[in-house]
């Protein structure tokens, strides 16, 4: 399986070297990105990453992109390879810099991965013994600065895991390092609200949506409202969990912290009623307004 690569307008292989060294992308993780499936040949949900695309640029206080640009840029990956490309990834760095954290005046670069993906599956979990700063200066921004992410990925990694959930500041319940994070009990199923300090996840809002459209008792959680020792509730068989993301969709968490756990029947419905969504409707118009909860 061959994957390719779009920087600043031209096509290479997925090896080439494309950006300087002294790029503050590479240097200080200065920049933003969006993680894309592709469905029958389709980004999914490209014009919702698109618009989170813009905001993590705005919030980094970087220069905004051409979007008809970045959507040329993705029509010539999927063309390069179209059976190939299973997943897509956008990445603006803001281009070459000094050696510090001030940025400075180069023109950013617009990088679009296409390869393979990963095939979705249940979720082994265990609990990061790190915390999400919801009070961060890029709290619920896609920064290129994951570090804190790859290190919780690979503690999970080393217990047989493959992702780790966290609490924020406060003890809340938030998100796992690349997903975010749904609770079934009582009858119902809620998410950490966006104060919580988790990211928007493009998923999140459309499993939120399309299940309140469908009558489902789906919700954003109020804040506070889920601590993080529900999941001492999940791991005893009280309640249930799954995480969601682009890349994953709405997936059981089938292991926590050692035990095997049992798939929430509701979850389970929530997550067939996402699927046969997205099955259909490849590019959800954007809510009007941006999700404050
Ligand atoms: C920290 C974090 N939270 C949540 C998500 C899920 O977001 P989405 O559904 O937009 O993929 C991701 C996706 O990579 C993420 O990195």
């Amino acid at each position: 399986m061959s994957a390719v690569v779009w920087v600043d307008g031209t096509l290479h292989s997925a090896n080439a070297p494309v950006l300087q060294a002294g790029n503050h992308g590479v240097t200080v993780g200065d920049g933003v990105f969006e993680t894309l499936a592709v469905r029958d040949g389709d980004p999914f949900a490209l014009t919702r990453h698109l618009v989170r695309l813009q905001y993590s640029l705005d919030r980094m206080g970087m220069q905004a992109v051409d979007i008809p640009f970045v959507r040329s840029g993705i029509r010539e990956v999927l063309e390069a390879e179209p059976a190939d490309v299973a997943r897509l990834r956008i990445t603006v760095v803001s281009g070459p810099g000094p050696m510090g954290s001030v940025r400075g005046t180069g023109k950013p670069n617009v990088i679009i991965w296409g390869g393979p993906g990963s095939a979705p599956g249940a979720c082994r979990a265990v609990r990061a013994p790190w915390k999400r700063n919801e009070r961060s200066a890029i709290a619920g921004v896609k920064s290129t600065s994951y570090a804190e992410n790859v290190v919780m990925a690979q503690f999970a990694a080393k217990q047989g895991a493959d992702e780790a959930l966290m609490s924020n500041t406060f003890g809340y319940l938030c998100e796992g390092t690349g997903s975010n994070v749904f609770i079934e009990r009582r009858g119902e199923v809620v998410t950490p609200p966006l104060s919580s300090g988790c990211l928007a996840g493009i998923t999140r809002g459309l499993v939120l949506e399309w299940g309140a459209k469908a009558g489902m008792p789906v919700r954003v959680a109020a804040p506070g409202e889920l601590e993080m020792a529900v999941l001492d509730e999940v791991r005893h068989g009280d309640a249930f969990a799954a995480v969601s993301s682009s890349t994953r969709g709405l997936a059981p968490v089938v292991w926590l912290d050692g035990a095997d756990l049992r798939e929430g029947p509701l979850l389970r419905r929530v997550g067939e009623l996402y699927e046969s969504h997205a099955d259909v409707e490849h590019d959800p118009p954007p809510p009007r307004t941006r999700a404050t909860v």
